[in-house]
Parts: C-alpha cells; structure tokens; sequence
C-alpha cells in the first residue's frame, strides 16, 4: 500500500506533535462529527465500513456500540491498552507515534454513546506512554477539542489514563473493569456484559487501541471508501506484529487478506538462511499451532479465512514464525508457563489445570517425564476446554492440544523412552 492509514508517523514525521497532525486532516472527521453528525449517524457510518474490533474477537465496532441502551446513563468509553499477549506490539506502536489519531478515535467513540468521561486503561509497564497521554490530553485541552461544551458543540468531554499493575487477565474487558473500579483484576460473570453494566455498572463501551484508532479516517473518507481495502467479511487494513524467527520482525500494516506467504516472505524476508519455515502461530501465545505448508502459505490473514482454512483464529493477528530450529515442545513449555503465571485463579480449572500442565511440560523440560505424560499433558488440557469462566482458561489449552496432535516426536524427544 502507497500511503499509511493507520501507521503514519512511516509517511508523515513528527505527527506525533499536535500541529503536524493537524497539518495533516487531524481532527477533521471530529470537527465534522460534532458539528453536523448525530450520533446515531456515527455510529450507523461506523457499522456499514464492517470495522470488526482489532483486540482479538473481531466482533464488529458499530453493532456493538448500539447494544449501549439508551435509558442509563451516564455511559462510559475505555480504551483497552492492556496489550499483554506475547508478540502483540501495535497499540504501542500506535500510541507512542501517532498518538492523536487513536485520541481522536476514542473521542469519536465517546461522541456516538455520548459519554462524557473515557478512560485509556494501560498496562502499568506502559508507564512512560501513559505520561506523554497525559501531555497529549492536555494539550487537546488547551486548544478546546477537549473539555466543555467543545467547540460550542454543546458536547463535554474528559479524558483519563489509568494504569494497571502488569497483569495479562487485565486484558479481559470485565477484569479490566474491576481493576479500574480499584478491585482485583478478576473477570466477572457474564451476563450482564459491559455493554448493559459495565464500569460502575453503567453502560460501558470497550474497544482495543487499533480499533479506535481506524475510526478517523473512516469518518472522513467514509465507509465505501474504507471497504476498498480488506475483504468483503474483514474489510479495511490490519496491524501485523510479525515475530519470531523471521529476518524483519516487526509491524505492518497491510490490508487484511493479505496471505501468510505474503506476510512472511515478502515484507518479513522469511525465514534465517538455512532454516526451514515449521509452524505458525496468529494469535501470539494464544494461539493454535498451524503446520506451514503451501495451503497455509496461500490462506488470506482474514477474520473469516484463518478460521474456515486453517481452524485457528486470526486472534490479534500477532504472527509467531516458527522455524525448524525450535523443538514445539519447548515453545509449549513456554506458553504454559506464562498462562500459569497470568491465571487470576478464580475459577479451578483454570488456577489447577495450568498449574498441572506447568508441572508437566517442567519436567519434560528437566527430561524427566515418561512417555505416558505426553497424553497425560493432552488430557489436562481437554479437561480444562469449556469449564473456564474467562478465555484465558481457553487459550492456555490451544498450543498445547495442538502441538502434541502435530508435532509429536518434538515430545517424544523429551521424554524417558
Ligand atoms: C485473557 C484476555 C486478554 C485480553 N487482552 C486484551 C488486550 O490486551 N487488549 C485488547 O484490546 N483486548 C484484549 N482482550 C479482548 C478484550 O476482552 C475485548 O474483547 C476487547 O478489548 C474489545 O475491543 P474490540 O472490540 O475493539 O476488539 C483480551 C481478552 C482476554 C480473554
Ligand atoms: S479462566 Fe483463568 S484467568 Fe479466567 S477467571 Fe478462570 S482462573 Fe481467572
């Protein structure tokens, strides 16, 4: 793609500073908005661009921004800038060097629920971004696009960071809720969802930092301007955090659609010299392990693709390239390891069922398993599927049950014959 829609401190240096951005149609689709859109409207151009959020589910944007009912209020907007999922890295790439265009993404928002106060809930080792937010608030405030009866639009709005205290689970739209409220970051039952009862059980929207961050151009351009990029299903252009064992890890923005072939060999050069491509993973450590081969190769990174092609989820499209340097079981190991770190431990076959698989793959590791434990580490992990009360639970089985059904004899090696 020729110019950068969301990634576009690449075309346009300094638009991380107020002017320059503003130079560059900066806060034009929220001028437009509040000035002669309602916010049913916004929301309504927001649903036909087909934006499915980027934080993993890709639920799509406007259908959710209309489950807000109208008869409670106030209403409430977070943005999710918990970004924890190993080899996730695009909201901060977003927040740290277009900083503005995901502010004006989360005012849009605000705009079409009508909140009058949003939160950016951060990740606490993102202290440093969370400063410069602060900075950027203020400086939104100084010049009237923030605050009271803005632009004598008649709309107020306020804009808060809070930080969290490096937990993943915070993530998780209900548990970030309750961090937020100053609680332990543990998920709630759902229903209700957020959307009904949400922050202080008022209504409350949460959207990922990439999601918020497409709504600018989009209420500039339009929606059939934004449906000329992507697929009929995912339509518009996705953040790739591309990593791994790859010779240019990193972001690229591409439109979704893009195949995995694509993505690997043409913008991430592939593979180190002499190694071979094995596996991928799309969803960081979340993530089913797919075997690359030419039909994966060729499979489109869309929502709808990944999961018909392949079975496994386009999640928050961080790509995990995997070569045949690296024994699977060991990268299971690993995953396990974080998800038992990160179980909040409020349901018990999560808080055990992590613990045990944890104590597996450790002593695989140690060499000291038998190879009766490989089953045992895959029947764990069966057990635990639907009995969790969050996705977390979940997404600690999917490498597991996967690496074992594909990759085998990388266990076997790791155990007592
Ligand atoms: C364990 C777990 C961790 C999550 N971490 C994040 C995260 O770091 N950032 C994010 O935007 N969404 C994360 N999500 C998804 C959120 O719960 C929620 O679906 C998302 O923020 C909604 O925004 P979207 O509709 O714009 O995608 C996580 C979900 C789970 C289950
Ligand atoms: S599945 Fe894990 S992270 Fe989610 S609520 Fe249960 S213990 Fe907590």
């Amino acid at each position: 793609m020729d110019k950068k829609i969301l990634l576009r401190h690449l075309d346009v240096p300094n638009i991380n500073q107020l002017e320059v951005y503003r130079q560059h149609d900066g806060f034009k689709a929220f001028e437009k908005v509040i000035s002669s859109m309602k916010p049913a409207e916004v929301t309504a151009e927001v649903k036909s661009s087909g934006l499915r959020g980027r934080g993993g589910a890709g639920f799509p944007t406007g259908i959710k921004w209309n489950f807000l009912p109208n008869d409670s209020w106030p209403h409430y907007v977070v943005a999710n800038a918990d970004e924890s999922e190993p080899g996730t890295f695009k909201d901060r790439e977003l927040m740290e060097s277009n900083p503005f265009q995901f502010l004006e993404g989360l005012m849009l928002a605000s705009f079409a629920v009508q909140a009058n106060l949003s939160y950016i809930y951060l990740r606490g080792e993102f202290w440093e971004i969370a400063h410069d937010l602060d900075q950027k608030i203020q400086d939104l405030e100084d010049v009237g696009l923030l605050g009271e009866n803005i632009l004598g639009s008649g709309y107020s709005l306020h804009l808060r960071t809070h930080l969290g205290a490096g937990a993943y689970i915070c993530g998780e739209e209900t548990a970030l809720l309750e961090s937020l409220e100053g609680k332990m970051g543990q998920p709630r039952l759902r229903p209700p969802f957020p959307a009904v009862e949400g922050l202080y059980g008022k209504p409350t929207l949460i959207n990922n930092v990439e999601t918020l961050a497409n709504l600018p151009p989009i209420l500039l351009n339009g929606a059939d301007w934004y449906r000329g990029f992507g697929t009929e299903q995912s339509p518009g252009v996705k953040i790739f955090s591309l990593s791994g064992c790859i010779n240019k890890p990193g972001n690229y923005e591409l439109p979704l659609g893009v195949t995995y072939g694509e993505l690997i060999n043409t913008y991430g050069g592939g593979v180190p010299e002499g190694r071979t491509l094995k596996a991928v993973m799309s969803a960081g450590a979340s993530s089913d392990i797919v075997v690359v081969d030419q039909y994966c190769l060729d499979t489109p990174l869309a929502y709808e693709t990944c999961m018909d092609r392949l079975g496994a989820p386009l999640g928050s499209a961080s790509v995990i390239v995997i070569d045949d340097s690296v024994n699977i079981a060991w990268l299971v190991a690993k995953t396990v390891n974080f998800f038992k770190h990160e179980s909040c431990g409020k349901c018990t076959p999560c808080r055990e069922g992590t613990f045990w698989m944890n104590s597996i793959t450790s002593r695989m590791m140690r060499n000291e398993a038998s190879a009766a434990d490989i089953d045992l580490l895959k029947n764990v992990a069966l057990q635990m599927q639907g009995k969790c009360l969050c996705a977390l639970g979940e997404f600690s089985t999917m490498a597991v049950v996967t690496g074992i059904d594909r990759f085998r004899s990388d266990f076997e090696k790791h155990v007592r014959s």
